[in-house]
């Protein structure tokens, strides 16, 4: 299939670009390299560097390239940022998300594959969450995710566009093969936190709160690998060909607390990490878990690589190479 990466070039992205060509697909990348790297770029696949923002351009891409399908995860994360900038996250993920919808619908792209998140939940009211978990976002990026879901299935409805929106849960990892290399700049995540204290980037990590529920008072999340989720992508592609459109959760039902992360680090990394509790961290629940038992039984997915020893040694290599 001809398939389009749209952000392509980020860490997710780059993951996700690995594995359609090594599964034969023909990958074009479009990418405006604000947080993708061009190290990330596979020769294989060709690049065209452009923002989701430019119209003529993207339109362009289409036109030249003509994707049978696109991937779409061209977008701003920081969830924090987002409360305090929601005018970026609107015009970057709305905006942005529209201009690419409405250049797929004028060039007939047949499928939609969009890089979802657990944000569309807010807290958790129960766990593990399934899909049927309200979807009451806390911070504004989990809304546009939200957002965007909607123009999908409305997309979808009047346009015929097939879509499949992953709601990935915490995305962590690098390729066990070494071949994508760029660090993500600034990471406001717990792994890449630890992993700079471990090579001695930052001075300490925080840990934002122990006073939450849970066996060791920090925080718990749904780790999954990189790799596992750039595998559901290419699998979405194959179900939407003989399937609706559809929504799924990418986690594994396994949680880490933030206090696991850190030890797990020092002995993969031979590393001491200093740490200091602070206060929690606003809007942060005590145990985040997904239910992942739609990705199995309808898309045939499951996490293969997202123990937390494979997701942190994979990731200690790349921060050492
Ligand atoms: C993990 C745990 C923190 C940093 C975010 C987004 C979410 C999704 C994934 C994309 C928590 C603790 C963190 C630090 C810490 N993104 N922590 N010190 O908040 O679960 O999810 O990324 O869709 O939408 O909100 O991930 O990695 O920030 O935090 O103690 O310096 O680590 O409190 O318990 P989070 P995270």
């Amino acid at each position: 299939m001809k398939i389009a990466v749209i952000g392509g070039a980020g860490y997710i992205g780059s993951h996700v670009v690995r594995e359609l060509l090594d599964f034969g697909h023909e990958v074009f990348v479009y990418d405006n390299l604000s947080s993708g790297l061009r190290q990330n770029l596979f020769e294989e696949a060709n690049f065209t560097h452009g923002d989701i923002l430019d119209v003529q351009k993207l339109n362009e891409f289409f036109c030249v390239t003509k994707p049978d399908g696109i991937v779409h995860l061209a977008a701003l994360k920081a969830a924090g940022e987002s409360m305090l900038l929601p005018e970026k996250y609107s015009v970057h993920n709305i905006t942005g998300s529209l201009n690419i919808l409405n250049a797929a619908s004028k060039h007939s792209v047949k499928y939609i594959v969009f890089s979802s998140s657990a944000a569309v939940y807010g807290s958790p009211k129960y766990l593990p969450m399934d899909e049927k978990h309200p979807t009451e976002p806390e911070n504004y990026y989990g809304y546009t995710k939200l957002a965007i879901e909607q123009y999908l299935q409305w997309y979808g409805k009047l346009k015929g566009i097939k879509y499949a929106a992953l709601r990935y849960f915490n995305a962590a990892g690098y390729d066990a093969k070494g071949r994508i290399s760029g660090l993500e700049q600034n990471p406001a995540n717990l792994i890449p936190i630890v992993m700079e204290a471990a090579i001695g980037k930052r001075a300490s990590v925080s840990v934002f709160g122990n006073d939450y529920e849970t066996e060791d008072g920090t925080g718990v999340r749904d780790y999954i690998h990189v790799s596992d989720l750039a595998r559901a992508h290419r699998m979405a592609f194959d179900k939407l060909q003989g399937s609706e459109s559809f929504i799924v959760n990418l986690g594994v039902n396994s949680g880490n607390s933030v206090l696991e992360v850190i030890k797990a680090t020092e002995r993969i990394s031979g590393k001491k990490i200093n740490y200091q509790i602070t206060g929690r961290r606003a809007g942060d629940p005590a145990v985040v878990l997904a239910n992942p038992a739609l990705a199995k039984e309808f898309l045939g997915w499951q996490a293969e690589s997202s123990d937390l020893e494979t997701l942190l040694e994979t990731t200690w290599k790349a921060y050492i190479r």
